[in-house]
């Protein structure tokens, strides 16, 4: 087993929406979360190249200030056609108001003018993990979902969620309640459960 985490930890993130969904994966286990808006800690800028790197940059920032293990999830849609693009920058796709509607429109958009038949339009989505102890010891897990863009459909979840078909299901993301999106009551179906699974596998026990 790798460094078991224990309570307070904090949740280095200010997006409520992956928030939300961390504080329902660390349920289970009784670990008691504290989120980095609420410690009133800064954004640390990302500057790394990869998911995993981001990661780490926001635990390690989150681990420091308070004292406290830390952690974080850098996450993304990569679309295929797109040479994976926005990837790292699927939040900035959005801008500083958020505009996931606009985000998810210049996608299509990119697609139709590139010709990418509706067969074609493949993506996956990514989150890498990394718990971060303030002694500098990290962990890291990665967790991928893969299937394909259509037009929105759905107001649940967040971000490109409305546009993303799971491979298998015939719902999009934004169509999908949590416990559906994150296979909570079978197998894990979101990026960011299937990399929480390897997570609380090597990091945690069920309380
Ligand atoms: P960051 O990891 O905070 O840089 O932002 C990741 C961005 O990727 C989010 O703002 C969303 O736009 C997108 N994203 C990550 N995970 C998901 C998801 O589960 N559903 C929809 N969009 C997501």
């Amino acid at each position: 087993m790798s460094r078991p985490i224990t309570s307070p930890l904090v949740i280095a993130t200010h997006n409520p929406g992956k928030l939300r969904e961390m504080r329902e994966l660390l349920a289970p286990f009784g670990i008691e979360a504290r989120s980095a808006g609420e410690l009133g800690l800064p954004e640390p800028e990302e500057t790394g190249t990869t998911f995993a790197e981001n990661a780490a940059i926001k635990a390690r920032a989150a681990a420091e200030a308070t004292g406290l293990p830390a952690f974080a999830d850098d996450s993304g849609l990569c679309v295929h056609a797109l040479d994976g693009a926005p990837g790292i920058f699927s939040a900035r796709w959005a801008g500083p108001t958020k505009n996931f509607s606009g985000a998810m429109a210049r996608i299509a958009g990119e697609l139709d003018r590139r010709g990418i038949t509706e067969a074609d339009r493949r993506a996956h989505f990514v989150s890498a993990l990394v718990v971060a102890w303030p002694d500098g010891h990290e962990e890291l897990f990665e967790g991928r979902v893969f299937g394909r863009l259509v037009p929105p459909r759905g107001s649940l979840g967040f971000g490109y969620d409305p546009i993303f078909q799971p491979d298998g299901h015939d719902r999009t993301f934004g169509e999908m309640p949590s416990e559906e999106k994150h296979g909570l009551t079978d197998t894990p179906l979101s990026h960011r459960a299937r990399a929480f699974a390897a997570l609380a596998a090597q990091c945690l026990r069920r309380g």
